[in-house]
């Protein structure tokens, strides 16, 4: 196993992506030190146990972005810091408070804590598609995203999207302290995950794929999802710390749909299903306007799980929490 007598530290590991994170770290024989906000919270903390390994493998550490110096012990002895704690939020009363401070300075205070550790090698940030695609002047229909672009904050500002703004600024002020400092650090920038949940509440894309296919409620006003499997996500995670070669950005974005693709997806795997409104046959659904490359995560040895699959593992999960019903 390649992660046999190695340390490595996980934020926010109750979330959906590191519970992943964590779950496969533990079946390569790594060691983790998973941090929570709270200890206290069996919500957040059972479903770690329970992982096979985590008896002999998983330490849990509270720890919160907006406390300085709260990640020291977590990290310590670590070869790498696995940096997932951010808030997901799209609507929010207070973007700075609520988004942007812990997302920006919460990163920062990670990154001084596993700065000041020797034995690290490398932090692998989880940043986002929400980083890479917003900017103005976009190439004609269907055109190719990748690592080589930036969100414009400034844009994310006047458009209000507060969430891309502080996933912007969070991998920017990373990129800067990593330089800064002399450290090397990978970023992962996920599209829109879905695939099974792990932890027993819904997260926002969770919660937002069941919306779209119980009643079609969008997530996004434009209807294009950029989808990709959490255990792709996770996996590329453990890629890019254990691949020397790993550097910069890796977008992760197995395919770019149309809701109603998604619902016709859905209608052929489940035509039982009573909640969807079901996609009518030979409703048409428009080409998208544009793709993300999937080159350069495939250098790092990440094979995109197809669609279908990532979709009806999705529905089986939300069936087994008793969250769909058919
Ligand atoms: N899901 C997606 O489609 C997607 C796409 C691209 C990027 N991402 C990124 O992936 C990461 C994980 O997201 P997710 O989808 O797995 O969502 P999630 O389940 O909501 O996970 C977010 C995690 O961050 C933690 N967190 C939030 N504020 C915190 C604070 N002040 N101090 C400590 N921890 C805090 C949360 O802790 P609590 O559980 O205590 O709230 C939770 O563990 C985030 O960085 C997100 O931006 C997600």
């Amino acid at each position: 196993m390649d992660g046999e007598g190695k340390v490595v530290c996980v934020t926010g590991a109750s979330g959906y992506i590191a519970s992943w994170l964590v779950k496969l770290l533990l079946d390569r024989g790594y060691t983790v030190h998973a941090t929570v906000r709270s200890l206290d919270d069996p919500k957040k903390t059972q479903h770690l146990l329970a992982l096979d390994g985590a008896k002999e493998r998983l330490s849990l550490f509270e720890a919160n972005l907006t406390a300085e110096g709260s990640f020291d012990s977590a990290v310590d002895g670590c070869v790498c810091v696995f940096h997932t704690a951010s808030p997901v939020l799209l609507s929010v009363d207070d973007p700075q408070a609520q988004l942007i401070d812990p997302a920006v300075k919460g990163t920062l205070n990670v990154l001084k804590s596993a700065a000041k550790v020797p034995s690290l090698k490398r932090v692998v940030l989880t940043s986002s598609m929400a980083a890479v695609m917003v900017r103005s002047g976009h190439p004609e229909h269907g055109f190719v995203m990748d690592e080589t672009w930036f969100s414009d904050p400034s844009l994310c500002e006047q458009k209000e999207l507060w969430y891309h703004l502080s996933k912007t600024l969070a991998e920017d002020a990373a990129v800067k302290f990593a330089k800064d400092n002399g450290f090397d650090l990978v970023a992962i920038n996920p599209g829109f995950v879905i695939g099974p949940i792990l932890q027993p509440t819904l997260n926002l894309t969770s919660e937002g794929i069941m919306e779209l296919i119980k009643s079609r409620k969008e997530v996004f006003s434009d209807g294009i999802y950029r989808l990709v499997d959490v255990r792709d996500v996770a996996t590329a995670h453990i890629l890019a710390f254990e691949n020397p070669e790993a550097n910069g950005r890796y977008c992760m974005v197995g395919k770019v749909v149309r809701s109603l693709e998604i619902m016709k997806i859905v209608d052929k795997l489940y035509p039982g299903l009573v909640h969807s409104e079901r996609y009518k046959d030979g409703e048409c659904v428009e080409p998208v306007p544009y793709t993300v490359s999937r080159a350069k995560a495939e250098t790092l040895g990440v094979k995109f799980t197809p669609e279908e699959v990532s979709i009806k593992d999705t529905v089986e999960s939300l069936k087994e929490k008793n969250l769909l019903s058919f």
